[in-house]
């Protein structure tokens, strides 16, 4: 069995990789000539663990080719997929879907033989009936059928999430087409892995509802951890307390100072989008949109009030700019509201970044770039962590204290514990926990002191 990917961005890339890996043949094909001529090379475009060598190995066997020409690709493959961006459109926060048509389009003139088409992109519901529509126009004479299998792999563990997935989502509506999506899978299937077969609109839904729960549970424990700041509650111990039932579940329940990357943003509007165009909103997904949004300018707003409230001649330093660690993903990520706002507001922003900064260069300007998380601090008034990279974890906080000029840390991801800061002598603003005073005493932010002996 051979089959194509059409694009080759964090989606299409990684299930091309891991189809290979899979043991199908499979071409990935994308316009851009640069790309594809980096990919033949072995060079990988974006930054995702294991990826270059998962590539690597694959091509090495033959089983993984790109190409810019689609009409070698599609003749005679059993599945094409549709892996190509569906960015939001400029204006109406409605996913663009010119890529995807464009690419039904060409995979409809190169069909040879019974085809599988597959959409793996996040498309909105109604997608897969259009492709089928589209394919069926310019070419009627054509023997396909049209899948929806949407992908939910995350960003720095995108192969682990594509080789042993919760489950997989297939809408189709053919036996012949269910049974090329089986042959596919044919190894999540030896790992026990749920493959839940369904329409094509549910199956598009799935994604979407998916998205917008995880991102209504990461707003709900953001609102909880403010509530927490303010009558001296540990937002840890709540989000434990509330994890622990089954029904709950623990997972994504970490504050922090809102969700950002490439999906939960540009996922939840298109979903508010789709529910509006059917006159069935989802009230509670466009306030997530909402409280998210302005949560990421609060976030600034905390830093410049650990600075004294005016930040004219004073220095911050940046732990950390992309949306989450181990990528260098900067999309919609809470850097890009925050750094702008301090530099506003006077500061001098020094910012470090492991992998990120390179991309992070080109958004963020009037930021002095350094080489470590000691030199972003050295001589800052205050410190921010801003995504969670284990480097961070570990940080010498003597060191720290000691090269900055006053030892103010706001930790937007809470990755340390209070006692530990307060020894270090730090004054120290985590969310949804007291804030830890130069004193070594803790402050609720409704000002009640309260003290770190009854915490430990
Ligand atoms: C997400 C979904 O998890 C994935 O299933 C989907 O296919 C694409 O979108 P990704 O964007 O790679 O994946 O990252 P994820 O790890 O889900 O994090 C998204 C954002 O939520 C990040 O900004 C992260 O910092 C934030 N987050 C996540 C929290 O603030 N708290 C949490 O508990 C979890």
């Amino acid at each position: 069995m051979r089959i194509a990917v059409i694009g080759t961005g964090y989606v299409g890339l990684v299930s091309g990789a891991c189809f290979s890996e899979f043991g199908t043949e499979t071409t990935c094909v994308d316009l851009d000539q640069t790309k594809i001529e980096r990919l033949k090379k072995g060079e990988i475009p974006i930054y995702e663990p294991g990826l270059e060598d998962l590539v690597a190995k694959n091509a090495k066997a033959g089983r993984l080719n790109f190409t810019t020409e689609i009409a070698s690709a599609v003749a005679g493959a059993s599945a094409v997929f549709i892996a190509v961006g569906t960015p939001s459109r400029r204006g109406d926060g409605h996913a663009d879907l010119s890529y995807v048509y464009a690419a039904a389009k060409d995979i409809a003139r190169n069909l040879t033989g019974y085809t599988v088409i597959v959409t793996k992109s996040t498309v909105p519901v109604g997608t897969a009936r259009e492709i089928e529509r589209i394919v069926r126009a310019e070419r009627p004479d054509a023997d396909f059928d049209v899948c929806s299998n949407p992908e939910f792999l995350r960003e720095g563990a995108a192969i682990t999430d594509f080789m042993r997935p919760d489950r997989v989502v297939i809408g189709c509506e053919s036996d012949r087409a269910r049974e090329v999506m089986r042959q596919l899978y044919r190894p999540l299937y030896l790992i026990e892995t749920p493959i839940v077969f369904t329409t094509l609109e549910a199956s598009e839904l799935i994604k979407y509802a998916a998205n917008a729960f995880l991102a209504t549970k990461i707003t709900f424990i953001n609102e909880i951890a403010d509530l927490c700041e303010k009558v001296g509650a540990d937002v840890h111990d709540v989000a434990r307390g509330i994890g622990l039932d089954g029904r709950i579940g623990r997972k994504f329940l970490h504050a922090g100072p809102g969700y950002g990357g490439s999906c939960f943003p540009k996922d939840t509007i298109a979903l508010v989008r789709t529910a509006e165009e059917h006159n069935s909103p989802v009230r509670i997904v466009a306030a997530v949109v909402e409280i998210n949004d302005k949560r990421k300018r609060q976030m600034a707003e905390r830093i410049i009030d650990a600075g004294g409230g005016d930040l004219t001649g004073k220095t911050v330093g940046i732990l950390g700019v992309t949306f989450k660690p181990n990528t260098d993903d900067m999309r919609d990520a809470p850097s890009l509201d925050i750094i702008p706002a301090l530099l506003k507001a006077g500061a001098r922003v020094k910012a470090y970044d492991p992998v990120g900064m390179h991309e992070a260069e080109k958004l963020l300007p009037g930021v002095e770039w350094v080489e470590d998380a000691y030199k972003a601090v050295e001589n800052a008034d205050v410190a921010a962590i801003l995504t969670e990279w284990n480097e961070f974890r570990a940080l010498q906080l003597p060191r720290v204290a000691e090269i900055m000029n006053r030892p103010v840390l706001v930790d937007l991801r809470n990755v340390y514990n209070l006692a530990d800061m307060a020894q270090a002598g730090f004054e120290y603003h985590s969310i949804g926990r007291p804030a830890v005073l130069p004193d070594a005493r803790l402050a609720t932010s409704d000002g009640k002191i309260v003290e770190l002996k009854a915490r430990a």
